[in-house]
Order: C-alpha cells, then structure tokens, then sequence
C-alpha cells in the first residue's frame, strides 16, 4: 500500500512539473515582449547651413549618438530580416542614413546590444552636403535661434522571432533636441530619450 501511494505522489509531482515546466516555456516563448530602443546619449559639434550663391542652402553637420536596443524577451531570439537601420532628419528632411546592424544578425534573450553612430557631413570645404532647400532653411534660422534643433532619429528593420513564423516591421522614432556644442566647448548635458515604436501589425 504504502509503495503504490508513494508512487502516486512521485506521478503527481512529476506532473505537476511537466504542467509547470510547459506553462513557463509557453509563456516564454508565446508571450512577445518588443524591443526597447532608447538614445542614450547624443552630441552635435556642429549643425550649421552652408550658402551657396548658386543653389540653395545646404546642411553642414556633426552629431554622433548611442543607441541601445534591448530584448526583455526571456527566451526569444531576434533575427534581423533585413538591414538595421537609422535615418536622420530635420524638419521633416532625411539628411542621413546610417546601418545600424545587418541583415542576419541576432539579437539573444534579455541582451542589450549598444551602437555608436556618428554621422557627418562633407569635409568643412564642403562637397556633397545634402541640399536644404529653402523651406527648411527658414526652420532651421527659427531653431537656431532658440539654441536647440529638433533632430528625429527613425530605426528601422524587419525583426523575425524565435518560434514565430511571422517577420514583423519595427519602425521606431526617436525625437530628440539638441544643443550645439561646437569642439572646445562645454559639452552638453544630454538627456536620454526613448524611442516610440509603431504600433506592431498583427502577430507581431
Ligand atoms: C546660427 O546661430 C549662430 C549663433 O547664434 C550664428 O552665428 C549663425 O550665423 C546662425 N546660422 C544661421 C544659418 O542663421
Ligand atoms: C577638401 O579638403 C580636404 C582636406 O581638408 C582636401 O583633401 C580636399 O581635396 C578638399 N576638397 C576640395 C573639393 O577642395
């Protein structure tokens, strides 16, 4: 009697387990949690419009900032469908675009992956500066006088999981206000900014 009772709490127990350990991997792998993306920090060393007699205003710049993309995820791998990317642009002009991370590249569970990324225009004598436009010139004399730039950081990419057949976009916007802080100067006090991702489109 009391071997069979024995061996009948051993049964329950080891069902109890399987029940539990099936319960924690279900949740591990069915519930998704999105990537967080955040800018850490930033520095502009020079934002400025250049002139030029013969066509319109271009945009003369130096910023570089750090990048962090987190998976919370417990268990799901993220893959990399496509290229990583960040576009810069000011009022509401793309003046840059950088890769960020390639296509195939993964991202673990519960990792952090961190990225420098600077960009800059042409040399100082100031070939293949991005034209401006004159539209945006005038924005720019309005930010630049209050001594701050709105800078928009897009991130972009196509992100598959593990054990999900779905690849899903991510299209995440970092709004981020800058100071000049020209080479020499005191540097700025940056404060970190979160970046708003899209809403994700069904299954993802
Ligand atoms: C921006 O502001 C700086 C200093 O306040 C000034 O020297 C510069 O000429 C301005 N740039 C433009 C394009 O207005
Ligand atoms: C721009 O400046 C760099 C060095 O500062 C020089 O090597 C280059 O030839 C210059 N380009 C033009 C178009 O003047």
């Amino acid at each position: 009697m009391e071997k069979v009772s024995g061996g009948c709490v051993a049964g329950w127990i080891a069902g109890i387990l399987v029940v539990g350990a099936a319960a924690v991997l279900i949740a591990a792998y069915a519930v998704l949690i999105h990537v967080h993306i955040a800018v850490d920090e930033a520095s502009l060393t020079r934002f400025d419009l250049m002139s030029s007699s013969s066509s319109s205003p271009s945009l003369a710049y130096n910023l570089w900032l750090t990048l962090t993309i987190r998976n919370p995820n417990w268990a799901i791998t993220i893959k990399n469908k496509k290229n990583l990317e960040a576009s810069y642009s000011f009022d509401g002009q793309v003046f840059d675009r950088v890769l960020v991370a390639e296509k195939g590249d993964k991202q673990g569970p519960r990792r952090t992956r961190v990225y420098h990324l600077a960009v800059a225009s042409a040399s100082p004598n100031g070939t293949a500066v991005p034209a401006f436009g004159s539209a945006g010139a005038e924005e720019f004399r309005r930010q630049n006088a209050t001594g701050f730039f709105d800078v928009e950081v897009k991130v972009t990419g196509k992100f598959q999981y593990t054990g999900r057949y779905t690849k899903c976009e991510l299209d995440a916007t970092c709004p981020l206000k800058l100071q000049l802080a020209p080479p020499g100067t005191q540097a700025v006090v940056f404060e970190k900014v979160k970046c708003k991702l899209d809403k994700p489109k069904k299954y993802c």
